[in-house]
């Protein structure tokens, strides 16, 4: 009887590494033993956040690691994919075809790259990409640079990626970005522009809908048109567009803040965006158990209630660019502060010595719904989960991704 109501009342998740240290999860919602069973565990170090139930027992915590979808079934964000340190560009391919959208850029292979020293990874593991730093340039000549695409293909997905450096200045125009069919712009700007700018790119039928809660504002396109549209037909429509109301999302004050953390969750619901500088990155974040819930509104959305996500977006690759110049860079340079001409700008090697990418690590998570089962034992809680579809949650691989073990 007790088993059995706690079975559906309660949900347990451990942190591997040292038992009983962190419990991700409580779900104590309409049991009559929520408060006991809750004490118990928070007495337990670490266990769960601080917050005190109330008196009517009907209280769902948010708890470090769990998720809940809208019909309040739980699941987990489980590590995927980790591209970082030594083996980070053995994830990835090098693009190397013509700029598609114009720029004055030549991308090189993965040879060429390594040769000429514009990537590599740091002794403590910190990954570099850079373009040309080096090369004085004729008039109107394209300089060296990369582009990256992941070799695995992600429909939804939590992506998390932790950077010291993004590239900027003065005809520099970088982007982390997912694509194939639709395509999502995580961090992307150009010149002295102060904040990130995320957008989407799609088929008609898919809009911003301003009326759920994002931090940042849409943007303004040409003619002062709030861009709500994500429809993007290369010429009269360009897709919409959010920017972030932080100067600690882009350029050289998130350089100055020590970079930060992007986190981009996809799934059926939304596309969100949220940007921390490096002193705000939530613990849950560090801890390898994210928990977008917890994190407060992101810098911007594309919710499912005007934009049925599934059909709009899927089978992306995720993607580091550095380019120049071009559609975007080339035509906005003369609104800018910025010297001369864009493509004067570009005959001078030291005009690109901050067009660097410095990467502490890029992380894939995907949605594991899961249930668990609850057992007191004498050493405390000894406590198991397992996804619906029967796969048990502890393992190896579970493990190593520094996550939990059940
Ligand atoms: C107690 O929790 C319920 C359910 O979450 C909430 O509606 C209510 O406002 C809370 N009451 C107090 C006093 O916090
Ligand atoms: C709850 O929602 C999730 C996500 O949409 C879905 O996968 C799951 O099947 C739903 N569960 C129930 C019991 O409806
Ligand atoms: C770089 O990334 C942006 C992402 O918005 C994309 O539109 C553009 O085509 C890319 N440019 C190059 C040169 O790869
Ligand atoms: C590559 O360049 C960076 C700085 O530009 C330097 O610190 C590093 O030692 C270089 N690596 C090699 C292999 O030349
Ligand atoms: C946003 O809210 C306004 C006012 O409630 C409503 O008229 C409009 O239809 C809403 N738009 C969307 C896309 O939900
Ligand atoms: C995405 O990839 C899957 C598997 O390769 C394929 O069946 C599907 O048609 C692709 N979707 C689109 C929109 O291209
Ligand atoms: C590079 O960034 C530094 C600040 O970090 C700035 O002082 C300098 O002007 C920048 N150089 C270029 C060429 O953008």
């Amino acid at each position: 009887m007790l088993q059995a109501h706690i079975y559906r009342s309660y949900l347990y998740l451990f942190v591997g590494a040292s038992l009983l240290s962190h419990v991700l999860a409580v779900n104590a919602e309409r049991s009559s033993f929520a408060q006991p069973i809750a004490r118990g565990i928070a007495s337990l170090r670490g266990i769960m956040s601080r917050q005190e139930s109330n008196k009517s027992h009907k209280f769902k915590r948010q708890m470090r690691g769990i998720n809940y979808n809208k019909n309040g079934s739980a699941f987990v964000w489980l590590p995927q994919d980790s591209y970082e340190g030594k083996n980070f560009f053995e994830g990835f391919n090098f693009f190397t075809a013509p700029d598609p959208t114009h720029g004055l850029v030549k991308y090189v292979d993965r040879e060429v790259a390594q040769r000429k020293n514009y990537t590599w990874v740091e002794d403590d593991g910190t990954v570099r990409i850079v373009a040309d730093m080096n090369s004085w340039l004729p008039y109107n000549t394209p300089r060296e640079s990369v582009r990256i695409t992941t070799k695995k293909l992600y429909t939804t997905g939590l992506f998390i990626v932790d950077l010291n450096r993004a590239p900027y200045g003065c005809a520099v125009w970088p982007a982390f970005w997912t694509t194939s069919f639709g395509e999502i712009d995580v961090l992307e700007g150009v010149h002295d522009q102060q904040t990130n700018r995320m957008a989407w790119h799609t088929k008609a039928g898919c809009f911003i809908n301003k009326n759920v809660s994002f931090t940042g504002t849409v943007s303004k396109g040409g003619s002062n048109q709030e861009l709500v549209d994500c429809e993007s037909n290369g010429y009269s429509k360009g897709g919409c567009s959010i920017t972030d109301w932080s100067k600690a999302s882009y350029g050289e004050y998130f350089e100055s803040q020590g970079g930060g953390v992007l986190a981009m969750k996809w799934d059926e619901n939304d596309i969100s965006i949220w940007s921390f500088f490096r002193a705000a990155i939530p613990d849950d974040i560090k801890e390898g158990v994210p928990t977008p819930a917890s994190w407060g509104p992101p810098s911007a959305k594309l919710d499912s209630s005007n934009c049925d996500i599934k059909n709009y977006f899927s089978n992306h690759t995720a993607i580091f660019n550095i380019t120049f110049c071009g559609d975007w860079a080339g035509n906005t340079y003369s609104t800018t502060q910025c010297p001369g001409t864009c493509v004067e700008r570009m005959m001078d090697p030291a005009n690109f010595v901050n067009a660097t990418w410095s990467i502490n690590s890029f992380k894939v998570y995907k949605k594991q719904p899961v249930n668990g089962d609850f057992n007191p034992t004498s050493a405390g809680f000894n406590l198991r989960g397992h996804g619906l579809d029967g796969t048990t949650l502890l393992g190896a691989s579970v493990l190593a991704g520094g996550m939990l073990a059940l």
